[in-house]
């Protein structure tokens, strides 16, 4: 939008109901009135009535569709002869794919972790059992590893927000990009959302400074071509991107089981799902509506459908949303260049710390206002076609969300430490455990040593006997 200076600013505002922004223009100096024009400049003037009108004044949650079936999804192993030939031929596709370098790594890392309590971009946090690695060391190795294994240069995306990009940038460059080499890796920012009042008035965070938030994770296929990397991926001959978040260490970055299914049946954008601990565990719902993949929120389901069960006593609505997916680049393409592509708009009331009318600096120790987001699953129904393929827990989701507790960092490093004992096992080795099962030793296997319980069992030769209490670190 052309706002040349504080007149056209007030007008266009003013046009908005949001002129209140330039209230202590007379106190500014000149670089911070034309650091604020700036930030009115990026405002979506267009879409800001309709955000306020649809979505930060209605508290109505999105509606929910009234038909949806439970959607269709692969097991995480093949249960016929049939499916085995194609789980095979799935397999070597995605391997095939990945010796050709035709697949990027994407880890999502804008958001701002507060139910962690870590102090930076989360990525930083560290995580593994013994060498306290951080999660984006993990990845960056599990990266590395897997462009060994496969022959062939896998770029990584990692998306930030303006909350943590210069600090992610800053780690990358301290660690030399993990030996990844920088001209593989894209690190780039996500687009923000203006913050508001109940009552629908933009905050300011100070009189110069807009107050705005990260878009949440579905800004992800904007920033991507608005960054220019999708273009840059083209060049580069990219075809798929493997999604993924950054609180989760054991991710199989680059699956060619889930690769190759994506390809072979003509998907546009796949997800991995997890059968739900119980009916109304804090994950998203795959369903079918229309004949579409549709995630619906935990918080949306009714409870009757999260609670209804089939005949052998299984959840009808059992597959879990988590966060794992292959996007074809074409579909980003194709979303972006439709001119009228926007994702639903989700609510959340939130702690916004902002100024008064009259200047004073508020810290709220309540709610107060309404942050925006859009969330990446809701493309899902924008495919023609979509796989679901089940992973198993163990083996594939340890997210690291809260503190203490429910997804704290205790438990990902126990399954971390149990997934290095299951892999170890299926190769035959003896691991220590108690007489309750639980393993008596502590594990970590760094991903130059296997990304797969197959690696470990190719290394057999190299792993030590282990005894109970010891710490054992394969590398
Ligand atoms: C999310 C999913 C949930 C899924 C769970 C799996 C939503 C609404 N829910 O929950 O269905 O079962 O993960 O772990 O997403 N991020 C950005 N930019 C943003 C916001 C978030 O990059 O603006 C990134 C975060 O850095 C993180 C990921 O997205 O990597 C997830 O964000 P978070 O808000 O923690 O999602 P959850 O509520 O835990």
């Amino acid at each position: 939008m052309q706002i040349k200076d504080y007149q056209a600013a007030r007008k266009v505002l003013q046009s908005i109901g949001q002129e209140h922004l330039l209230a202590f223009w007379e106190e500014l100096n000149e670089q911070q009135r034309e650091h604020l024009l700036e930030q009115i400049r990026q405002l979506d003037i267009r879409k800001i009535p309709h955000w306020v009108r649809d979505t930060v004044k209605n508290q109505t949650p999105l509606a929910i569709p009234t038909v949806f079936e439970p959607a269709p999804s692969y097991p995480p192993t093949p249960q016929t002869p049939e499916q085995a030939e194609k789980y095979a031929r799935a397999r070597r596709m995605g391997e095939k794919l990945l010796a050709e370098g035709k697949v990027a790594g994407f880890v999502v890392a804008g958001g701002q972790g507060t139910r962690l309590g870590f102090d930076g971009p989360k990525g930083n946090f560290p995580i593994s059992p013994i060498k306290k690695k951080t999660l984006f060391q993990v990845f960056g190795e599990s990266v590395l590893a897997a462009r060994k294994k496969y022959g062939s240069v896998l770029p990584w995306l990692i998306m930030t927000s303006p909350l943590n990009h210069q600090a992610t940038v800053e780690t990358f460059e301290a660690n030399d990009y993990f030996g990844l080499g920088a001209d593989t890796v894209f690190i780039f920012q996500q687009g923000t959302m203006p913050n508001f009042d109940f009552e629908g008035r933009i905050f300011l965070a100070d009189k110069d400074t807009i107050a705005v938030s990260p878009d949440g994770h579905g800004g992800s296929l904007k920033a991507l071509y608005v960054s220019g990397v999708l273009d840059e991926l083209k060049r580069r001959g990219i075809e798929y991107l493997s999604y993924w978040q950054v609180d989760n260490p054991l991710v199989h970055l680059f699956d060619p089981l889930f690769i190759g299914l994506h390809v072979l049946d003509g998907a546009q954008m796949s997800s991995k799902a997890l059968i739900k601990a119980h009916p109304t565990e804090k994950v998203g719902n795959f369903c079918l509506v229309n004949g579409r993949v549709t995630v619906i929120e935990y918080s949306d389901l009714p409870d009757e459908a999260a609670h209804r069960r089939r005949p052998d006593g299984s959840l009808v609505f059992e597959l879990g949303s988590i966060a794992i997916h292959i996007i074809s680049r074409e579909f980003v393409e194709r979303l972006n260049k439709d001119g009228n592509f926007a994702l639903p708009l989700h609510r959340a009331v939130k702690k916004i710390p902002h100024i008064d009318l009259s200047g004073k600096k508020i810290e709220p120790n309540k709610p107060c206002g309404i942050k925006l987001e859009t969330f990446i699953f809701d493309a899902l129904p924008l495919a023609e076609k979509s796989v679901i393929l089940q992973t198993i827990r163990s083996e594939e989701f340890a997210p690291v969300k809260n503190a203490s507790g429910e997804d704290s960092p205790e438990v990902t490093v126990r399954m971390m430490i149990e997934r290095a004992a299951a892999w170890l096992e299926k190769a035959g080795v003896k691991v220590p455990r108690t007489k309750d099962g639980k393993v008596d030793c502590i594990l970590e296997i760094a991903p130059s040593f296997a990304l797969t319980a197959e690696d470990v069992k190719a290394k057999v030769g190299q792993i030590p006997p282990l005894h109970p209490g010891d710490t054992v670190y394969l590398e």
